[in-house]
């Protein structure tokens, strides 16, 4: 049985906000935020927009350039580390905007939530439950970024990507999938309060408890060596040569990242990487099917073109997806 995805959609909130911008909020510098992470503005929504209002327009998109009717969408999973709250689930939310009354639920596995969602699309595909799935990745990373702290302010913006997985009987065009986690590194990419650990509370609150904490230099080696990997394993699973790929689509985290996994796969980051992270910065996970429905829109990629996507964030989780588009 074959899955497919037919159709993708992104929205990004209108307002811009840039690295000169950010040079009045902290003590930085665009010259260092486009050297050390080639981020050169992000996207800001609105206080009044949520992230399921984000969802909802990549989503409509989506499900048009599918051919279909919000009526024809089984099931709803959303990706995403920063809900509308903690529940109902985002995914309802969105239905609710959508206008259908359909299961769903929220995937959280930080930056690679949309890979993930991904494969448990597939997996409810295969298995009969569901025809069509609509997969999206969203995130209003803004609410959760400390706006006083240089080293990861400059990183995050806001955004949605919105893809619709469908099954027939032509052969399946998800190639080969790789997922990998790592627990033991939990505490360096997490939001220490807020869940049943540390509950909200004015001490929580005031000693700045609420925001995304990084250590950047660990992240950024883990995110290459096991993106690296991630994209060899799913390649050897497949059978592809580095020939057979028309493109990569990187979780865009930073050019860094993305330079040093072309070099060490032996590629051109040109050629073979998409990259759209310095007008988006590090959208967790919204970051690959944005990318995933520019590379669309620009033409980089054609129907039949085969393409690999990969990802890595807090958990640590990391993964790869090689299919024809
Ligand atoms: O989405 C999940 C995956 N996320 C990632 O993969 C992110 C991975 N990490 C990174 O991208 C990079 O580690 C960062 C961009 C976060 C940081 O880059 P770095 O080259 O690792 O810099 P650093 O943290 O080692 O800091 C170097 C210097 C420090 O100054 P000293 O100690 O050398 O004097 C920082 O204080 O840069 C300073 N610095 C800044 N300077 C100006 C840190 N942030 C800034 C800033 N502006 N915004």
């Amino acid at each position: 049985m074959g899955i497919k995805i037919a159709g993708v959609g992104m929205y990004v909130p209108p307002r811009v906000l840039t690295n000169h911008d950010l040079e009045k909020i902290v003590e930085t510098n665009d010259e260092w935020i486009r050297t050390r992470t080639g981020i050169v503005e992000r996207r800001i929504a609105d206080p009044e927009v949520a992230t399921s209002d984000l969802a909802y327009e990549a989503a409509k998109i989506a499900i048009e350039r599918a051919n279909l009717k919000p009526e024809d969408i089984d099931a709803i999973i959303c990706a995403t580390i920063t809900p509308d709250m903690v529940f109902p689930a985002t995914a309802y939310l969105v239905a609710e905007k959508l206008g259908i009354k359909r299961p769903g639920f929220d995937l959280e596995a930080a930056c690679s939530g949309f890979l993930y969602s991904s494969t448990v699309a597939t997996a409810y595909l295969r298995s009969g439950i569901f025809k069509n799935i609509l997969v999206i990745g969203a995130e209003t990373l803004s609410r959760i970024t400390d706006w006083q702290d240089r080293s990861t302010c400059v990183l995050f913006g806001d955004g949605a990507g919105a893809v619709v997985y469908t099954i027939d009987d032509s052969p399946s065009d998800i190639l080969a999938m790789e997922l990998g986690g790592d627990g033991g590194c939990g505490d360096l990419l997490y939001m220490p309060a807020g869940g049943s650990k540390m509950p909200a509370s004015e001490e929580t609150v005031k000693n700045r408890l609420h925001f995304i904490k990084m250590n950047g230099r660990e992240t950024f080696k883990m995110a290459v060596r096991m993106m690296t990997e991630s994209v060899e394993k799913v390649m050897k699973k497949a059978n592809l040569t580095k020939d057979d790929i028309k493109l990569v689509i990187p979780h865009q985290a930073n050019i860094r990242i993305i330079d040093a996994i072309a070099e060490y796969l032996g590629v051109s980051r040109e050629e073979k990487f998409f990259v759209n992270l310095d007008k988006y910065g590090n959208t967790s996970a919204a970051s690959i099917p944005i990318a995933l429905a520019e590379a669309v829109e620009s033409g980089r990629i054609s129907r039949g073109d085969i393409i690999i996507l990969v990802a890595f964030g807090g958990g640590f989780s990391w993964g790869a997806i090689a299919l024809r588009y």
